[in-house]
């Protein structure tokens, strides 16, 4: 299968333990020795939200904070891009073509952000969309998509699935400042719903359930093409 996998900075790099994104490489190459074809972008995380907070005291304006997140999910980029060593093309593709142009050397490109006034999540799904992946999976710090935020509202319900209609109901209404805290962004899910593509979120703490997600018997949120919902 060709494969897209977002990981969330919350998830890759909590903080710098070496162990955890270590992990991650290995899960990657297992996947890509079982004959998938693969492609990651990584988040910016608490590193990000950090510089974000300090420079918005500074008075940056929200493109400002875009470029310093983005900035910090290239420098999470490098961190997997160390572990993964030969598999990995060297340097995070700036853009959606170098990651292409990456995978089709047989390369593992491994992005961060690209431009500002979105999240990582939805360079994921604008990969997926332009190397026609048939999966994008979005490895997030939550265990899925839920009704409400699971981090303030008791009694949030999770979804096993939706269509991707009510996944972009259920993002619409969250904010979208710079740092900004939804489990998938709105542009990202209006992306997978114009690509038809099919997308899981799952929680992205343990690589193992990005493996899951891609061979079957995940636990996470499974978001389906209109067609199949
Ligand atoms: P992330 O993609 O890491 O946000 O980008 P996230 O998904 O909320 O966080 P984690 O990593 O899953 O915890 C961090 C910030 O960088 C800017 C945005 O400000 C975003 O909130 N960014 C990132 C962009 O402006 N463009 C991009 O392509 C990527």
């Amino acid at each position: 299968m060709k494969v897209i996998v977002s990981v969330g900075g919350s998830v890759l790099a909590p903080d710098l333990e070496a162990d955890r994104v270590e992990a991650y490489a290995s899960a990657l190459e297992g996947l890509e020795t079982d004959g998938h074809t693969l492609g990651t972008v990584v988040g910016g995380g608490p590193t990000a939200r950090d510089y974000i907070g300090t420079a918005r005291e500074l008075g940056a304006n929200e493109i400002e904070l875009d470029q310093l997140g983005i900035s910090v999910t290239r420098l999470n980029a490098r961190l997997l891009i160390a572990a993964l060593g030969e598999r990995a093309a060297p340097t995070p593709p700036t853009n959606l073509e170098s990651a292409r142009e990456a995978m089709r050397r047989g390369d593992l490109p491994v992005m961060g952000g690209t431009a500002p006034a979105h999240t990582t999540d939805a360079v994921g799904a604008s990969l997926a969309e332009y190397v026609n992946a048939d999966l994008l999976v979005l490895a997030t710090s939550v265990d899925g998509v839920y009704d409400a935020d699971p981090s303030s509202v008791e009694g949030a319900a999770k979804f096993d699935s939706l269509s991707v209609s009510e996944l972009v109901d259920v993002v619409a209404d969250i904010e979208m400042n710079a740092g900004s805290n939804a489990p998938v962004d709105l542009l990202a899910a209006k992306v997978v719903q114009r690509a038809g593509l099919r997308a899981v979120v799952v929680d992205g703490t343990d690589p193992e359930n990005v493996v899951t997600a891609i061979e079957g018997g995940h636990d996470g949120t499974e978001i389906l093409p209109e067609t199949d919902a």
